[in-house]
């Protein structure tokens, strides 16, 4: 693995490698945040192999996943065709970089970014972008692995500078009106096989007013 952030290419050789890299079982956090949510349409960002996309389209969210890995986007097409070919409709695959795509602002009702590791600028500009394009009661997941999860947790990168705590993601949505933060905290996965737990970060935000925020971003 590069010592820095991973380019598009450096994602196609790793995807290339495995059959799946990651499971086809979408994230722990994703199900509890949306799971009890009515189906809408959802943008992914850096959706990978598409095990949280794929989870969405079953419940019938319309959902947009973005990936500037070319390999991670054929494995996801090809889950979805095995797995579920009903939900073929449900899902945008788009092959972008996530600086690249900018979201319409009040257009999603969920927003999910899950191990979408990028150093600080970037995701603060991601994180901005991926508020504004929620809709009025619209909710946005950003989940990663937590700074601290290299030392004291289990797999994720080492690279401390694409790492981030949930009071990082509170600190890039500052000045943004009509959010509400209802979590921000570093939360404990479970890994199969090992004895210590992952270190995830993990924040919860809903979006509490109508207007267009997308202007500030
Ligand atoms: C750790 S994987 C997580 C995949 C998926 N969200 C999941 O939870 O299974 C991170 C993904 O982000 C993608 N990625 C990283 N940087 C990106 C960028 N700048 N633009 C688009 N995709 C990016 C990678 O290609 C990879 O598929």
């Amino acid at each position: 693995m590069p010592a820095g952030p991973m380019d598009a290419a450096d994602w196609d050789a790793r995807y290339a490698a495995a059959e799946l890299i990651w499971t086809a079982e979408p994230n722990r956090w994703v199900v509890e945040a949306l799971a009890a949510r009515p189906a809408g349409s959802a943008l992914d960002l850096g959706a990978g192999e598409g095990r949280n996309a794929l989870w969405l389209a079953a419940r019938g969210w319309e959902v947009t996943a973005v990936d500037f890995s070319a390999e991670a986007l054929r494995k996801g097409r090809a889950l979805q065709a095995a797995r579920a070919p009903l939900t073929l409709p449900r899902i945008a695959w788009v092959h972008d970089d996530v600086l690249a795509y900018v979201p319409a602002p009040s257009s999603f009702s969920a927003v999910v970014l899950a191990y979408l590791h990028l150093p600080d600028d970037a995701r603060r500009t991601v994180v901005r972008r991926a508020a504004a394009a929620l809709v009025p009661d619209g909710v946005l997941l950003v989940v990663g692995h937590d700074r601290t999860n290299p030392g004291e947790g289990v797999g994720g990168p080492s690279d401390p500078s694409v790492l981030f705590t949930a009071d990082d993601v509170g600190a890039d949505l500052a000045g943004l009106p009509g959010l509400e933060i209802r979590r921000a905290q570093r939360v404990r996965r479970p890994v199969d096989g090992h004895p210590r737990d992952a270190l995830d970060a993990l924040v919860e935000v809903v979006r509490t007013t109508e207007g267009n925020i997308g202007r500030l971003v």
